[in-house]
């Protein structure tokens, strides 16, 4: 077992406590919760979507939260770190985590960012004109024919994408407090203040209470589907960041003392509160523009990209002060990207200092420029099709499996009472009150053995199934191999030999 119990840097720290609230929080908060969440309530049963999603909240999330916290924070270690502290053998789950976040999500991630910058340049001049579906795919994008059609490099993208890794690498690159921490003390309330405006702007909107009506009308028949089940685990997977090695990274530069699982529940809670909340607005978007077009409101409903590039522009173009609207909604969304999208360079570099005890700075802007030189791949005209197919088996597999073994190596090889202990004598001294908090974290170790490993497990066969029934999306097998099954696999291999290099530190200390 290699000698690894200190970091060679010193550990940065966050300066207060609600610095490090805001930066997971900034986190979790992504585009997810305003693009994908709405619609997923929508499709699997609207208001009754809350009983399996708070149902996923509670025994996976919180949990699952819980974990990456406590680990992080008693081990202060980042996720390859933390991991190779079990036992030298699971080093790789963490290395897997970071790489494929870094590697597969940061690439495509940075040219979403890229597009909603665009799109807020745009916003000024309402550039898609009549037809935003026409301009997105064709004349913004020029999406080609298929997969392998790469035809050329999409420069307006490309110029928009090395902006957004410029300003992820200045963020990054002026360490934890005086570089994330003081971005999210200024992005964090920019982001909630527009949110409450364009909320509140759509909710007055003709129209609006039929599309919250259409959000939030219960559908319970739909949650005796196993189908609902599996989408709302994958959505508060995806959503609270969990898996990625951000989580465990953060909690990292925590205090000894601070409070581990008063911050998993204000952070979980905060995030489901904001896409609940943002979908308020998304829906009474739509239900506007159903009102104004005289459709039926079920026609105007999409998600994603659908959402956020067609059906927003055309409301934006409907709307009095459309301008104003439009530079809020696509200004948001850069914000929501950049403060996701700092945390995943976080986590990757806090695993490199872990292991290889390189300077901050020097690595950051190595790993910023070998990222943007990835993202380029994804800037090509069928660039919607590689970020599609990647996304989809990152998302599905490389995240859920992350976190089953997570829990399972958590939960039944590591002494589960060393964390609860851990835990439990950080919460706020209360009276009387031993009791309850030795039954929470009991429920929580009962969470994380058997409820947590089970509900993703499901879900990784229910998607396994799927995909042996019909390839995803009607893509070509040999871009499902190559994109889609061989960029998990080479993430795989390289967490693997990576976990096998020897430690700086073990090396000095010989
Ligand atoms: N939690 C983010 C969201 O909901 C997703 C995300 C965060 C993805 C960080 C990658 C990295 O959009």
């Amino acid at each position: 077992m290699p000698d690894i119990s200190q970091s060679i840097p010193p550990r940065p720290q966050w300066r207060t406590g609600i610095g490090f609230l805001l930066a997971a929080i900034g986190s979790a908060v992504g585009l997810g919760n305003i693009w994908r969440f709405p619609y997923i309530a929508y499709k699997n049963g609207g208001g009754a979507f809350l009983i399996p999603y708070l149902t996923a909240l509670i025994t996976a999330g919180i949990p699952i939260l819980l974990l990456e916290f406590a680990l992080g924070h008693q081990k202060k270690a980042s996720a390859p770190k933390a991991f190779a502290l079990i036992h030298e053998r699971w080093e790789w789950i963490g290395w897997w985590s970071v790489i494929f976040i870094m590697f597969g999500i940061m690439a495509y991630y940075t040219v979403v960012i890229g597009w909603c910058f665009n799109y807020l340049c745009f916003s000024f001049t309402q550039a898609w004109g009549s037809d935003p579906n026409t301009y997105f795919f064709k004349e913004f994008l020029h999406t080609s024919s298929g997969v392998w059609d790469l035809q050329g490099l999409n420069l307006r993208v490309l110029g928009a994408v090395a902006l957004i890794w410029a300003v992820n690498w200045a963020i990054t690159w002026k360490g934890l407090e005086n570089g994330i921490e003081r971005a999210v003390k200024f992005m964090m309330p920019v982001l909630f203040g527009i949110t409450v405006i364009i909320v509140v702007w759509s909710v007055f909107l003709e129209g609006a209470a039929d599309g919250i009506r259409l959000y939030l009308t219960p559908d319970f028949s739909k949650i005796a589907n196993v189908d609902v089940w599996v989408a709302a685990y994958g959505q508060i997977f995806f959503t609270l960041s969990l898996g990625f090695g951000i989580m465990i990274a953060y909690a990292s530069y925590l205090p000894q003392d601070a409070n581990i699982l008063k911050n998993s529940v204000i952070v979980a809670a905060t995030n489901s509160f904001y896409e609940i909340f943002a979908g308020f607005g998304v829906f009474a978007v739509l239900g506007y523009m159903a009102f104004k077009q005289s459709l039926p409101i079920q026609e105007t409903v999409t998600s994603g990209i659908g959402l956020a590039f067609v059906a927003y522009p055309k409301a934006i173009s409907m709307l009095p002060f459309g301008t104003v609207f439009g530079v809020l909604f696509f200004f948001l969304l850069c914000i929501a990207g950049i403060s996701s999208s700092i945390s995943i360079i976080e986590a990757f570099t806090a695993a490199l200092s872990d292991k290889f005890g390189l300077k901050r700075r020097q690595m950051v802007s190595l790993l910023c420029a070998f990222g943007f030189a990835e993202s380029i791949l994804f800037t090509t005209d069928a660039g919607l099709y590689w970020l599609d197919i990647v996304d989809h088996f990152i998302n599905h597999y490389g995240l859920i499996s992350v976190g089953i073994f997570e829990a399972l190596v958590v939960g039944w090889l590591f002494k589960t009472e060393t964390l609860k202990m851990h835990i439990m004598e950080r919460m706020t001294p209360a009276k009387n009150k031993t009791v309850l908090r030795r039954a929470i974290l009991n429920i929580w170790v009962f969470c994380i053995r058997c409820i947590t490993p089970a509900a993703l497990g499901i879900a990784i066969i229910n998607s396994l199934i799927t995909e042996f029934s019909a390839p995803y999306e009607g893509y070509p097998v040999s871009g499902i191999i190559v994109l889609g099954v061989g960029w998990l696999l080479v993430t795989h291999i390289a967490a693997m030999g990576v976990s096998r290099l020897p430690w700086k530190n073990r090396q000095e200390q010989e």
